[in-house]
C-alpha cells in the first residue's frame, strides 16, 4: 500500500502550533470563566484580530523569501492562511449566533447598513475561496488561474484592514500599524523592488566571493 509519509519540519510544526495558541487561550479562559465584562466583545475582538495577524503572516511569507532565500517560509502560506480562514469563521459565527442570536432580519441589516461589516463579509468570502482552493488538487485543476485567484489574498488583506479601520474611533492608531505592514508586505511584491532586492544581493556575493 502506498502510505504517505507526513513530514512536517520543525519551521511547520511551530507555525500550526502557534496558530493555534489564540484559540487554546480562548477555549482555556472559558473553561475556567475568564470571560470579561463583555465576553461576545472580547472573543469578537480576539478572533477578528488573530484572523488578521495570520492573514498578514501568510503574506509576509514570500516576500520572507524574497528577501532572505528563505525557501522553507513558502510552506507557511497555506496554514496562515487557512488558520485565518478559521478564526474569521469564528468571529463571524460569534457575530451572527452569539452577537445576533441568529436574528436574521437584523444581521441583513447589519450587514448592509454598517459598511465595516460589508466589507468583513466580503473579506470573509475570499478567504473562504482561498481556503477551498489552497489544496493541490485545485491547483492543478485550475492550472493558471490558481495563482491569480490566490492573488486576492492581498485584496483580502487590504479589506481586513479597512474592515478594523472603520469599526475603531477616530484617533485608534492600531489599524493603521497593519496599514503599513501590508503596505510594506505590498511593496515588496513589486517588480522594481524585487529586481533591486537582487540586485544588492548579486552584489553582496561577489564582495564575499573576493
Ligand atoms: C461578515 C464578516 C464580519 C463581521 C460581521 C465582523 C464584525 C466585527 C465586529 C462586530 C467587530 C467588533 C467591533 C467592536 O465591538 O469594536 C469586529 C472586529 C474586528 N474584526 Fe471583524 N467582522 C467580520 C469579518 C472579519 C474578517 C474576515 C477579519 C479579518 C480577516 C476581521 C477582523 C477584525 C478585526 C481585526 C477586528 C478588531 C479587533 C480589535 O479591535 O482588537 N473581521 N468585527
Amino acid at each position: 500500500m502506498n502510505k504517505k509519509k507526513w513530514k512536517f519540519t520543525p519551521l511547520q510544526i511551530a507555525a500550526h502550533l502557534g496558530s493555534l495558541i489564540p484559540l487554546a487561550l480562548m477555549l482555556w479562559d472559558i473553561a475556567n470563566g475568564n470571560l470579561g465584562i463583555d465576553p461576545i466583545r472580547n472573543f469578537t475582538l480576539r478572533t477578528g484580530k488573530t484572523a488578521l495577524v495570520l492573514l498578514l503572516l501568510s503574506l509576509a511569507c514570500t516576500p520572507v523569501n524574497t528577501l532572505f532565500k528563505f525557501k522553507q517560509v513558502l510552506k507557511l502560506r497555506r496554514p496562515f492562511g487557512v488558520y485565518s480562514f478559521l478564526y474569521a469563521s469564528i468571529h463571524f459565527a460569534i457575530f451572527i449566533g452569539l452577537d445576533y442570536a441568529f436574528s436574521w432580519a437584523l444581521i441583513q441589516d447589519a450587514l448592509l447598513e454598517k459598511r465595516y461589516a460589508i466589507v468583513g463579509l466580503i473579506t470573509g468570502l475570499i478567504l473562504l475561496a482561498l481556503a477551498i482552493t489552497s489544496t493541490i488538487g485545485w491547483q492543478r485543476r485550475l492550472k493558471k488561474n490558481w495563482k491569480k485567484l490566490h492573488k486576492l489574498a492581498y485584496l483580502s488583506g487590504l479589506l481586513a484592514v479597512i474592515h478594523y479601520i472603520w469599526l475603531v474611533k477616530q484617533g485608534v492608531l492600531d489599524p493603521w500599524y497593519f496599514a503599513a505592514i501590508l503596505l510594506i508586505l505590498l511593496s515588496l511584491r513589486l517588480p522594481a523592488i524585487k529586481k533591486a532586492i537582487a540586485s544588492l544581493r548579486a552584489k553582496k556575493m561577489q564582495k564575499t566571493a573576493r
